[in-house]
């Protein structure tokens, strides 16, 4: 059983590994969904700032048709424009939002910051309600801190 921690060094190996940012970001996807038993979508979606659009990147898990979002729309658009992290313990409250998928019960999305500027996002969604706890938040955020590093 993967805890966070071990989860988090197994992130660090794959963002300092000498392989492109889409490679890194697709092994960070796959860990996640793979390790995470509450993890049932993850996906990156990078910006268009100057469009503000967001764009998917690598994911894993089912296809979804939600491949662009413009800023201000859905809990993705919400934190491209809040520049913070949103969780979402229930979807069926949450007025802005986008289904992906009838199963998503609880959602998180982490902002990438780089120079103030929210350069992409961490997206996740559970099919298990309230999924995201402070430690989910916490690890997400190393994340995004470190990949920041490698987006132009
Ligand atoms: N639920 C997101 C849309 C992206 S899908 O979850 C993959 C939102 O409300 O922005």
């Amino acid at each position: 059983m993967s805890n966070h921690k071990d989860i988090w060094f197994q992130c660090e190996t794959i963002i300092y590994s000498q392989v492109t940012l889409k490679e890194k970001m697709q092994a960070i996807c796959n860990l996640l969904g793979s390790q995470m038993p509450a993890y049932d979508w993850v996906g990156f979606y990078l910006s268009d700032v100057k469009n503000k659009k967001l764009y998917l990147g690598p994911f894993y898990g089912e296809p979804t048709e939600h491949t662009s979002i413009s800023y201000g729309k859905g809990v993705c658009g919400q934190v491209a424009e809040a520049q913070k992290t949103f969780v979402i313990d229930d979807v069926a409250e949450e007025k802005n939002y986008i289904a992906c998928s009838i199963h998503v019960k609880s959602e998180i999305v982490v902002p990438i910051i780089k120079n103030e500027i929210v350069v992409g996002q961490i997206d996740i969604d559970s099919h298990t309600p309230a999924a995201f706890k402070q430690e989910d938040q916490q690890m997400l955020e190393k994340i995004c801190l470190e990949i920041a590093i490698y987006i132009e």
